[in-house]
């Protein structure tokens, strides 16, 4: 699904906009602080619901906005032609919420006029978004990979969206009921229903973790290879909680280390597993742990602790990798990431590269280049039109951003 336009009301610096899109590549120019990112953001926000920056909500209402009685920002997508076209409306409104924390951000939906949840957001317009700060993907804490994981799949399937809110309800609720026994005591029977029904869900989301990292290990050692002209073999790995191949324990050093040493060996966790079966090894595994867990007054155990790992030939490149091997690792996952979409739903997710070029080499720069042509629609901007050669500037649509503000342009070279 394409985006045509978009508009921003108080998003941000972007006080008013009004942008129609092309289908194919348009490029983003402008001087730093004047607003690239925060247009990839606001478009990956109608998208996914969600920020890819880890700010509070309050702050992407326009500074000058947040001086007026009723604060609010206000977003709205039109996707899609014809009969497929659809309208996604999100707006952030700043509300007292009556009690002692200070005002809060209320998110209001809205799908073809009509009011939505905010998950219903999602996976009407898919997009793939890479910004500079994604080398943590590869060098930063495991929540950052569970975040990607979760904003990928929920795009992808529905069903994954559903099972990561229930899950995510119950480890709460079944942390509660730990936190209870281990500071109160009482019937430990009481865990078998919460149990049961974190292994329900939790499988889902294992399961398909599981099946879409073996994909992005193919399609990324693909987009790396050519990257780093074949210099180099990525493998992407899993590394689920619990390990499929240790029923029964959290896990430890030593369990770590085995993880890694398949995945070193290209093994994939879980690969052949149904997802029943993943639910009863999961269950096995929780009934197990209760006396630590409630030691812990924490569940230790589920997909709430996985972590996904990044190796070249064999080297893990979280402690190991160089900046830029960093990099182009999750650079190449993002690609990969536009190309797993492309196969589990049979379209091509919007593409927004913030400020990549600046960062990557000649041969890198060739390539991405490359992989761009494959690609439906992308966003990509820049601070420097040299990064583009005149022929691809010449098929894109060429925007300048100056505090808030965009020029059609012709790029000055
Ligand atoms: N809520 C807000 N209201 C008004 N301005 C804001 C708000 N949040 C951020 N800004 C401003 O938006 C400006 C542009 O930010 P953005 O991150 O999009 O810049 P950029 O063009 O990507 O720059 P760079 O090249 O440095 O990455 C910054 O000057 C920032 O202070
Ligand atoms: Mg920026």
């Amino acid at each position: 699904m394409h985006l045509t336009h978009l508009s921003l009301t108080n998003f941000r610096n972007y006080v008013r906009l009004e942008l129609s899109l092309p289908d194919r590549l348009t490029v983003l120019q402008g001087a730093n602080a004047q607003g690239k990112t925060n247009l990839l953001e606001a478009i990956h926000l109608l998208a996914t619901a969600r920020t890819p920056r880890a700010a509070a909500e309050r702050e992407l209402i326009n500074w000058l906005a947040l001086e007026s009685p009723l604060p609010y920002a206000r977003l709205v997508g039109e996707t899609g032609e014809g009969r497929d076209a659809e309208k996604l409306e999100l707006v952030l409104e700043l509300a007292s919420n009556g009690g002692s924390n200070g005002p809060v951000v209320r998110k209001q939906v809205r799908v073809n006029g009509a009011a939505r949840r905010a998950i219903d957001l999602v996976g009407r317009l898919r997009v793939v978004l890479f910004l500079p700060e994604d080398v943590d993907l590869v060098a930063g804490a495991p929540g950052e990979r569970r975040r990607y994981l979760d904003i990928a799949l929920c795009q992808i399937a529905p069903t994954y969206c559903r099972a990561l809110g229930e899950y995510n309800r119950v480890v709460t609720q079944r942390n509660a009921l730990l936190r209870q026994l281990r500071d109160f005591g009482g019937d430990q029977g009481q865990l078998a229903f919460w149990d049961g029904q974190m292994a329900e869900h939790g499988s889902v989301l294992i399961h398909r973790r599981g099946t879409a990292i073996r994909d992005l290990d193919r399609l990324a050692a693909d987009r790396h290879a050519g990257l780093t002209s074949g210099s180099e073999r990525l493998h992407v790995g899993y590394l689920p909680s619990p390990d499929p191949d240790v029923l029964i324990g959290a896990r430890s050093g030593a369990q770590i280390a085995a993880q890694r040493q398949r995945l070193a060996e290209a093994r994939p966790a879980y690969a052949a597993v149904s997802q029943d079966e993943v639910r009863e090894r999961f269950l096995a595994a929780l009934c197990g742990s209760h006396a630590r867990e409630i030691a812990a007054g924490a569940s230790l155990l589920g997909p709430h602790r996985d972590d996904m790992a990044f190796t070249v030939d064999g080297r893990d490149l979280r402690p190991f990798g160089s900046r830029g091997q960093q990099r182009t690792a999750a650079l190449a996952l993002k690609l990969a990431e536009v190309q797993l979409m492309r196969e589990e739903t049979g379209e091509s997710p919007l593409l927004l590269l913030d400020d990549v070029m600046s960062e990557l080499d000649e041969i890198r720069r060739h390539a991405l280049l490359d992989a761009l042509a494959g690609v439906d629609q992308a966003i990509v901007t820049t601070t420097d039109w040299g990064d583009f050669s005149p022929e691809l500037l010449g098929q894109a649509r060429t925007l300048r951003v100056e505090r808030g503000t965009l020029l059609l342009v012709e790029p000055v070279l």
